[in-house]
């Protein structure tokens, strides 16, 4: 187990670091966050998440044949967007500095906010990592150390694929599946309920989020229906690799 307190004065620094890159004055520390997230939020800017919904890295069709045009953009543009509209309401109403309070900060401390701010904080966290997940279909793999951890913690990339198709196949209702690393830089699967994910301090389970899957149906119902093992199958096809690699390498740092 990891020295906290050292841990905590590691954050310290590297967030005053991170705050002089920023140019902003200061940074409040939310007293209840965990090792982890600190590097989440430290570690790079790929950690870092606007409150605000970024472009989508790409067109509507080119996730396409796996995911067609017209869900991609109601996804994006309704589903997703709501989102970050109501997360900026309720940080308003509940009086939250969105430029001393990183988003993440928020999610590890999500138990003192009301309902609507976890339904959309973490609506809004967790589509805007799945955009980044996903790229025109390739064969990119897992690749370098991330392959290795891969190995390393599941015993094979098949292993893991299956747990993980597992954890979005068997979620009931809506939810995500996760790949996250864990306090003792362990690669875990897991799942959450509704737009809830392993940041939050109320998460049954806890960790880095390094791929996420959105399993609502709103992800897949127009092109896949009530099939969503056929959605999760084809999704493996669109998993933007490199993205997910660096986003491990830079978690495990
Ligand atoms: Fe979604």
């Amino acid at each position: 187990m990891e020295d906290k307190s050292l841990s905590r004065r590691q954050f310290l620094e590297q967030t005053g670091k991170a705050t002089m890159a920023l140019g902003v004055s200061a940074i409040v520390l939310p007293t209840a966050i965990s090792c982890n997230t600190a590097k989440a939020i430290t570690g790079s800017t790929a950690f870092s998440t606007p409150y605000t919904q970024q472009p989508l890295p790409y067109s509507y069709n080119a996730l396409e044949p796996e995911i067609d045009a017209l869900t991609m953009e109601i996804h994006y543009s309704r589903h997703a967007a709501s989102y970050a509209k109501a997360l900026g309401e309720a940080t308003t109403a509940e009086g939250v500095n969105t430029a001393s309070t990183p988003l993440e900060a928020l999610l590890s401390n999500i138990s003192k906010y009301s309902t609507k701010m976890r339904n959309n904080a973490g609506g809004h966290y967790n589509h805007e990592l799945f955009w980044k997940c996903m790229a025109p279909k390739s064969d990119n793999k897992a690749t370098g150390s991330l392959m290795s951890a891969i190995q390393r913690d599941f015993g094979s990339y098949e292993a893991f694929t299956t747990q993980f198709s597992d954890a979005g196949k068997n979620r009931f209702g809506s939810g995500w599946a996760w790949l996250m690393l864990s306090n003792d830089k362990k690669l875990k699967i897991g799942s959450t309920p509704n737009q809830d994910n392993p940041l939050m301090n109320i998460s049954d389970i806890k960790g880095i989020p390094i791929l996420g899957l959105d399993v609502w149906e709103h992800a897949y119902y127009l092109k896949y229906q009530n099939k969503r093992p056929d959605y999760i199958t084809n999704w493996w096809n669109v998993v933007n690799w490199k993205f997910v690699s660096d986003r491990f390498d830079t978690a495990m740092k």
